[in-house]
């Protein structure tokens, strides 16, 4: 039976990726070693890196003075990192959820930090960005709750905020649809949704921003070390890099972020079309500016709540998986990546309709 993969994260990745990453983990480049075994160091690797990056920048329109990095320690490590590099005196957060919490929690071990806005099931907006700040920081998408900045939100962050430098998690919608890096300091998340296996964590930065801390930065945790070692200051996960680079190269060989974003929004029109009119479930997040594109959550009305588990059990033997809501939230998340089509989505959407049509 066909599955389809809605998982949250680590996720799904294009079958031709997944295939070629096997083939180099049997054998890399022709050398006869596996991809598994080759060091960092090994005169075919660097290209792969330097490839990678120059993919990143060309599919999002990355202009000069940017390093794309491929780090370890998750998008977890960044919410320290971004402000050890970044936070002298307060920062200002935008807390949109689970994620941007955890951000908050550890820039206040780092100087003052002002929420100018929060909200879960929905973007906050009417806020002001205190223009004393040392950078404004905000989490596009909402993993877990499943709400997105819409770009006309996004536009009028850039209008208000003036000269703080701006800083994004974009864990979960990256390479998702075109983006102004020109706006960003830095943008920076977990690959293992849209990019990657578990492992590796993209850090697109903007070279001047940095160095305008005075406290002493740990050589790991300083940006600048892994600017001037070229993402390889120490050995750097080899294999998720290198599945991030065949992933770019699907990504560039089928249109690019404007090929994805119109699909991306053709997958959700379809199955929130589906939930609007759906008969035993709804979406939990009603604005609809402020759905995310990439983690659709829906739970079942009131009378229906007690098919919540026959449903599930219905959907995983028509080879729906990873649709379980995250616990805080409840009911059902259709995460539905870049690499996950149109079709996939189509199966979801008849398996809803066909379990309603019992009803
Ligand atoms: C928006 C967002 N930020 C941060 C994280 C944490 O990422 P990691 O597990 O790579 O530390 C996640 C994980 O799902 C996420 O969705």
């Amino acid at each position: 039976m066909k599955k389809y993969n809605f998982n949250a994260g680590p996720s799904i990745l294009p079958q031709e990726v997944i295939k070629q990453t096997a083939d180099a983990v049997l054998d890399f480049h022709g050398e006869g070693l596996s991809i598994l075994e080759i060091s960092h160091r090994a005169k075919y690797f660097q290209p792969v890196v330097d490839e990678a990056e120059a993919l990143f920048k060309e599919l999002l329109n990355i202009p000069e003075g940017y390093r794309v990095l491929f780090l370890g320690g998750g998008a977890s490590l960044q919410f320290c990192m971004i402000p050890y590099n970044f936070l002298e005196k307060k920062a200002a957060y935008l807390n949109t959820g689970v994620w941007s919490k955890k951000a908050i929690k550890e820039a206040k071990g780092f100087g003052e930090v002002e929420v100018v806005g929060e909200s879960t099931n929905s973007i906050p907006s009417g806020y002001e960005i205190p223009q004393d700040a040392d950078y404004f920081h905000i989490t596009t998408n909402n993993t877990i709750f499943g709400t997105e900045i819409s770009e006309r939100k996004l536009q009028e962050i850039y209008a208000k905020k003036g000269n703080v430098p701006l800083i994004a998690d974009m864990s979960s919608d990256i390479l998702s649809r075109p983006i102004d890096a020109s706006q960003y300091e830095v943008i920076y998340g977990g690959a293992q949704k849209n990019i990657a296996p578990a492992g590796v964590t993209f850090v697109i930065v903007k070279e001047s921003a940095l160095g305008k801390v005075s406290r002493y930065i740990p050589t790991m945790l300083n940006y600048q070390t892994h600017i001037d070692g070229g993402s390889m200051f120490n050995t750097p996960p080899v294999l998720p890099i290198y599945t991030a680079l065949l992933n770019l190269r699907w990504l560039k060989a089928h249109g690019g972020v404007a090929w994805i974003d119109q699909r991306n929004q053709q997958k959700a029109d379809l199955l929130y079309d589906c939930l609007d009119h759906s008969k035993m479930f709804v979406p939990t997040i009603l604005d609809k500016e402020d759905r995310s594109r990439m983690n659709i959550c829906f739970v079942p009305k009131p009378e229906y709540e007690e098919l919540k588990d026959d449903f599930f059990k219905f959907a995983s033997e028509r080879g729906m998986v990873g649709i379980k809501g995250h616990r805080l939230v409840g009911g059902f998340r259709a995460s539905c990546y870049n690499a996950m089509d149109v079709e996939g989505v189509q199966a979801l959407v008849d398996t809803i309709k066909a379990y309603e049509a019992k009803l």
